[in-house]
């Protein structure tokens, strides 16, 4: 490659990079395709022990609210999927499940994403914990 060649293609690199301030950050966030969720939010601990009734009371939830789109077992195959043409996180998936704290779950469900509702304002705290919980159980089975 010529140097006025290389020059310009990194002048054009630095236009894109210094003339949306943030834009990389955001760019490398969304190419990686990893929802992440702020560091304190995952930090923080389930005040919910996952215990046979924490579990039941999330299943129930889920299997109301929830199924459509994450389906039954946590696939990602739920009726809403192939209709909307959308791509839930599969909630069975263990390596999936396992880079994820309950904090950072509470959160995701608490925030939602599109095309996922945010459930802060239609689910109690303690449901949000409760599903934490039988979410957990989808990636064990
Ligand atoms: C309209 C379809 C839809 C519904 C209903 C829905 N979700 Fe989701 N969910 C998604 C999609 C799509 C994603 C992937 C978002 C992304 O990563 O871009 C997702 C992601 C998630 C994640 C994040 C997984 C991860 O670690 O990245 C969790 C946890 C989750 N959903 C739990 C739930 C729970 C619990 C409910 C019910 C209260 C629910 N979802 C209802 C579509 C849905």
């Amino acid at each position: 490659m010529k140097t006025s060649q290389a020059l310009s293609i990194f002048g054009v690199f630095a236009l894109l990079t210094f003339a949306y301030p943030g834009g990389g950050a955001a760019g490398a966030d969304s190419l990686s395709g990893k929802w992440l969720s702020p560091a304190p939010s995952a930090a923080k601990k389930n005040p919910n022990a996952p215990t046979q009734t924490s579990i039941a009371a999330g299943q129930k939830i889920y299997s109301k609210t929830c199924v459509m789109c994450h389906g039954k077992s946590g696939d990602a195959d739920g009726p809403a999927v192939i209709e909307l043409n959308i791509h839930p996180a599969k909630l069975s998936d263990p390596q999936l499940m396992g880079t994820e704290s309950d904090g950072s779950l509470f959160w995701k469900i608490t925030t939602g994403k599109k095309p996922m509702p945010a459930y802060g304002k239609r689910l109690s705290e303690t449901d949000r914990w409760n599903l934490v919980n039988y979410v957990r159980t989808l990636s064990k089975n």
